[in-house]
This record gives C-alpha cells, structure tokens and sequence, in this order.
C-alpha cells in the first residue's frame, strides 16, 4: 500500500462528510462502503472530455455532416447545431472550473482548419487560440485531440485514410495548427481512439449484417453523390487499410506536433474494453491482436497513453459473447461494468511503458444515480491502481455534456450536464457535483 496515498481515517471521515452534507455521495451498499476515498497524488488531473464535432455544431465542412444529413444515413440525428459549444465554450469551461477540474480535453477540428485542401483558415485557429486562453484564464491544463473521428469531407472525398498521403495531409494539419496553437497546448493526442477502426471488427453493434449494410450503403450514396473516386470515413470505412495510414499518420502528426512551437507531451488514445476469454480454445488473444494492432507499438513510442474504457468483452471458442444474464445493460446495450477499468490500465501499464491516463470512461444512462455510482466504482478502480503502483495521472469523464452520441444521435445521455436542444441551457446533474467535491478534495 503506498503511504503518501492512505489517508487517515479521520481525514477519510471528514472528506466524505462533507460529500454527505453537500448531498454528492451515493448511497453506498456493503461491497461500496468498503472502499475509502484515498486522496490522489499531487498534481493528479480530473477533468472531463469532449469532442469539437459532438459539441461545437455546425460542422459543415466534415464528413460526418454529409453523411448525418444526405439520405440513406446510417445516423439516427443529425448533428446539427449539437450544444452549440463552439460559441458557449466560455460558459462550458466556467462549469468545468467551477466543478474544481483541472484540466479539459477537447478537440480541434480539421474541417473547419483546413476546409479546402490545403487552405488554411486563420480564423478558426483563432477561435481555438480563444478557446485554449479561455481554458488557461481558468487554471484548466487544455489538453487537445487533433483528430476525434471526423475529416474534412474533402479528404474523405479522396479516400481519408485509405489511401497513403493521407498520412502526410494529416501531418501537415497537425503542422499547421501547432504553429498557432502549441504555445497554449498542455498536452495533446494525434488520434482519439486510434484504433477504433479495428474494434469495429470485433464489435458487434458496428459489424451486425443490418448495420454494416446500412453504413455500406450511405458510403456508396456518398461516393456517387459527391463524385469521390473513393469515399472514405473513418467510422465506416475499410478497417485494415486505415489502420496502416493511420500508424503512418500518428508517427508523422507526432513528429509535427513535437516539432513545435510549444513543449508539451504527445500522446494517443487508444479504445481499450476488457477483453476475457471464456472457456477452452477461446479467440481472446485473436480478438487482443485484431483490435489493438500496431497501436501497443505505437503508444510506446509516444510521450503517453490515453485509456479509454466503456465496457468488457468476452470472447469464446467463437469470437464475441453476448452480454451475461444478470449484468446490468448501459443504455447503449453494453455491460455495465467498472472493473473493466482496473483492468485496461493495469494492461496499458503492463505493455506500453509510458505515464497512463485515463482519458476516456463514462456511461450512458438517463438514470444519474447509475452515473454517479459508476463515478465511484472508476474511481476506487484508478485508486486500487494506484496503490499497485501504477502511474495512473488523471481520469477525465467523458463527458462534460450530453453531446451527439454518433449514430445513436441526442437520446444517449453520457453527460455530467444536461443541454436543452433549443435553448442549449445547460443543467448540472447530481453527478457533476458529485464528482467536482472529489476533485476539489482531491480524493478517489
Ligand atoms: C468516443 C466518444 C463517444 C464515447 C461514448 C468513445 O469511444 O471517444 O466519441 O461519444 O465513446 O460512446
């Protein structure tokens, strides 16, 4: 047990009294009460994440855009005017620095950065230069992805990833923006969740015959529609062929980034779920391969690791399992299942060397009692490895607000916020409270 992380017993009860005063702790059964809060390490990072296309809205100039409003559409909303961050992005960060987080991870976005190939508009880089003052004035480290899943549609137009230079466009976005921004940046990852493409091949809710035919079909509409010799987007398109342009991409996006101005760590995030084998001659280590690729390679090489965990998997002798009767269902009809959490960082720990921070957890319900016991269980699972001795430097919720869950659209609720979809008022949850009393006090 690591000394400087146990607390007293008395600073534990005078913590968690208060919780209890300002109404932010959660009932706790037997198997929670057993976990005491632990304070956690100097200098440790609580925050939130968010991405530019689920949050800012009106992000015209991207892929997804085309694909969320031209028909057939494998998306159930469009984006639209998603919860108009990129013009209250002020009010978000007074939340996130008001709830006592200190740092906020959000995206760029290339589409509205370079719009057209190879103009560059010097106006949306000044809106993120705002945007990372915005987050310094608040004493909130900004930590920047650069790519969260969505690209110009012009690149996708001539194939994204799938085709080679794509890597260099990329690279020479990434160029572009750190010139302007990287004197602000705190920290930053080239991808979020870089190997998401190779989930996909694994993931039953994106490789399911009725949905694959679906998204196969609005990618051929697309590629007609816009005359793309090779329509390519990242959520849909070929697994295998992005992957390599994406390694290619990150080596060179890191290498652009580190190139400055600005001297802060680079790293990537990568989609980490609990992978369990279940009975004899079972695909586990098959499933391992397929999703993480060369991304473990890839990571090691990078200043950090960004973990991001919703859920387990469990494979058998024939690939993915349902979920286990008995285990309760996240509304996005995956297991609701924190351990998980403990479990992919103690693997990013094991096999990539580098400082871990987990990025990316959360869960999507419309019932916040679930959300802030969920809050708990990650947290007692980053402490439990903690005091293994893991160097575990920061949990980030994702996420700050409801935003546009991707094609499962606005009724997915992953936020410590609610955002009215007319008025765009946003309303704290228990949840968020919840979680800023631990941040303030520093406590897991
Ligand atoms: C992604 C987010 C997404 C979240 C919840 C993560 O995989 O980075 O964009 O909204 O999961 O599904």
């Amino acid at each position: 047990m690591d000394r400087n992380t146990q607390l007293s017993r008395r600073q534990v009860v005078t913590a968690t009294a208060g919780l209890l005063a300002a109404g932010t702790m959660p009932a706790m059964g037997p198997a929670m009460a057993a976990a005491a809060p632990r304070r956690a390490p100097k200098g440790f990072l609580w925050g939130t994440a968010i991405s530019a296309h689920q949050s800012e809205g009106g992000n015209t100039n991207s892929d997804s855009w085309y694909l969320e409003t031209h028909s057939p559409t494998a998306f159930k909303d469009p984006s639209g005017d998603a919860c108009d961050s990129y013009h209250r992005y002020e009010e978000d960060l007074d939340i996130a620095a008001s709830l006592g987080l200190n740092c906020y991870r959000f995206g760029i976005e290339w589409a509205r950065i370079e719009p057209a190939e190879g103009m560059f508009s010097e106006a949306a880089l000044d809106h993120y230069v705002r945007v990372l003052e915005a987050c310094h004035a608040r004493k909130l480290l900004p930590i920047v992805t650069y790519n969260h899943f969505t690209v110009p549609l012009w690149f996708a137009m001539r194939g994204g990833f799938e085709v080679a230079d794509g890597a260099d466009l990329f690279a020479r976005f990434c160029g572009r923006a750190t010139e302007k921004l990287g004197p602000l940046i705190g920290m930053a990852s080239t991808f979020n969740e870089a190997n998401i493409v190779l989930l996909r091949k694994v993931l039953p809710r994106f490789a399911s015959a009725a949905a694959a035919a679906n998204a196969r079909a609005m990618v051929v509409a697309a590629a007609r529609n816009t005359s793309s010799p090779q329509f390519s987007s990242m959520l849909f398109g070929d697994p295998d062929k992005i992957s390599v342009v994406m390694l290619d991409a990150h080596a060179k996006a890191h290498a652009a980034i580190k190139a400055g101005p600005g001297d802060f760590p680079v790293g990537v995030t990568l989609s980490m779920q609990e992978i369990q084998g279940v009975g004899p001659d079972n695909l586990a280590a098959q499933a391992e391969q397929t999703i993480y690729g060369g991304w473990i390679e890839a990571a090691r090489k990078s200043d950090f690791v960004g973990v991001q965990t919703y859920s387990r998997l469990r494979i058998d002798s024939k690939g993915l399992m349902k979920p286990e009767p008995g285990v309760p269902l996240t509304d996005m009809g995956y297991e609701n299942y924190p351990s998980a959490i403990g479990a992919t960082l103690r693997y990013a720990a094991r096999h990539i060397d580098k400082p871990v921070y987990l990025t990316e957890t959360g869960i999507g319900t419309t019932d916040d009692t679930i959300r802030v016991k969920f809050i708990d269980a990650t947290m007692a699972e980053v402490a439990k490895c903690i005091a293994e001795g893991i160097d575990v430097k920061g949990y980030l919720y994702w996420s700050l607000l409801d935003n546009f869950e991707w094609t499962s659209g606005y009724a997915k609720q992953f936020g410590l916020v609610a955002v009215d979809r007319k008025t765009f008022r946003r309303t704290l949850k228990p949840s968020a409270r919840y979680l800023g009393a631990r941040a303030k006090a520093n406590l897991l």
